[in-house]
């Protein structure tokens, strides 16, 4: 591809306060005493900032479309409507303590590109859709990442239809009451196939900010892979019952955590290793726990460190639970992602051409962009957050990144939505 062929003029229109605006509107659907947000999947904040989206689309005349597992699409019609669209966004959905950039960037950032173009009078060959995916979190329903796997035909839809929150609310009911509440027009998940997706993410990780960069062209996602641990004991009084009658589940659990911690410890700190939710039942003071259930999240950019690894997992937590029953269960497996050369091309040479100096990168959190990878050309952009801090009511970036980032984004999505 050569320089020339680039379309530089939509990014001139891109408005740093009017994207910082419309950033800070939909902060305040779940917004937290500590400048955050709380605002999961398929909960009422969450409807509520995707009816924000789209009210501002409607208010433009762009259409919008919900499909069945909820994702949310904003159309910008190009010259041949036919044509297979071009896809930008990310998510809306937050973790329980979550920050006002992670995801909501993407969507805004697609929602600035589409404005921006409206002002330079720009029409497109092809259609360019913004779209919120469904649940990417996974901390309300998890796995995440499901309204982009579902799309992508990763997952079926009937496949989540009966997960549960911690709550014990079903999916397919949060989903329903979701689906019914949203004003945009319903669509089937079939309706279009994109021709190419780019997403924009804040990089929640320090490397940008450190090196002073305001771009990271994303080269992949590093793989992820979700396990379930379920340990069972004997409920107990805990004053009269002697040690050696107690059969006690967060006994056995702690030792299970500590000898996953040992074989997961990786003196090079690419393996990565979190419990994120450990549980006591039945929770009482004076009874000695009967059951604990944790989940594990193990993260590494090589598939078959996390084939075995994940695999010895098995082993070590059941021989190191004792006395208790010990249930291992893997809930997902997502291998790890890269990139196309001919979608990194395209980033690179659009902040180039911007003079925005950029680094190619790969992603260590997960993303939409690893499920869209298995049916179009996909690639991910990347602006610094303050301090590398995310999945944190603190995450922050400026508002000037945060437009350097979609200007990049502008530019990349214009020139695919004239091929
Ligand atoms: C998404 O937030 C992830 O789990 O990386
Ligand atoms: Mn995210
Ligand atoms: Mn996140």
């Amino acid at each position: 591809m050569k320089p020339s062929e680039i379309i530089l003029n939509a990014s001139d229109y891109v408005s740093e306060e009017r994207l910082w605006e419309l950033l800070m509107d939909v902060a305040t659907y779940g917004a937290t005493e500590k400048g955050g947000v709380n605002r999961q999947a398929l909960s009422p904040e969450d409807t509520a900032a995707k009816n924000h989206v789209v009210r501002w689309a409607t208010e433009r005349g762009f259409q919008s479309f919900h499909d069945e597992i909820g994702n949310l699409f904003i159309r910008r019609e190009g010259n041949d409507p036919t044509l297979d669209p071009v896809m930008t966004g990310s998510h809306l959905d937050s973790q329980p303590t979550g920050g006002r950039f992670d995801g909501a960037f993407g969507v805004l950032a697609g929602l600035e590109a589409l404005e921006a173009l409206n002002d330079a009078k720009i029409q497109t060959k092809r259609s360019i859709e913004v779209v919120a995916w469904t649940n990417e979190e996974g901390s309300r329903f998890s796995p995440g990442a499901m309204g982009s796997s579902v799309f992508s035909g990763i997952k079926t839809l009937p496949s989540v239809m009966d997960l549960t929150d911690p709550a014990g609310v079903l999916l397919s009911e949060a989903l329903k009451a979701t689906l019914s509440e949203v004003l945009a027009t319903r669509c089937s998940l079939g309706r279009v196939k994109p021709h190419s997706y780019v997403e924009a993410h804040i990089e929640q990780g320090p490397i940008l900010e450190e090196g002073e960069i305001p771009i990271g062209v994303v080269s992949g996602i590093q793989g992820i892979r979700h396990i379930d641990i379920n340990v069972t004991g004997e409920e107990a009084h805990a004053g009269t019952t002697p040690r050696r009658s107690r059969t006690d589940a967060l006994v056995g659990g702690i030792n299970i955590v500590n000898a996953l911690h040992k074989l997961t410890f990786d003196d090079k700190d690419i393996l990565r290793f979190t419990i994120g939710r450990f549980e006591v039942h039945p929770g009482s003071p004076n009874t000695v726990p009967g059951q604990v259930h944790f989940t594990i999240d193990l993260r590494h950019p090589d598939k078959k460190v996390l084939s075995s690894i994940g695999d010895e997992m098995h082993t070590v937590a059941k021989n190191a639970g004792g006395e208790c029953r010990v249930e291992v269960l893997d809930i997902g497996f997502i291998t790890p992602t890269e990139f196309g050369i001919k979608m990194i091309n395209i980033i690179a040479k659009a902040a180039d051409h911007l003079n925005y100096k950029n680094v190619t990168m790969p992603s260590g959190a997960g993303h939409d962009a690893m499920h869209l990878s298995n049916i179009c050309p996909t690639g991910m952009i990347f602006v610094p957050c303050l301090g590398g801090v995310s999945h944190n009511e603190a995450e922050s970036a400026s508002s000037q990144d945060l437009a350097i980032g979609t200007r990049v984004l502008v530019d990349a999505i214009t020139y695919l939505a004239n091929e």
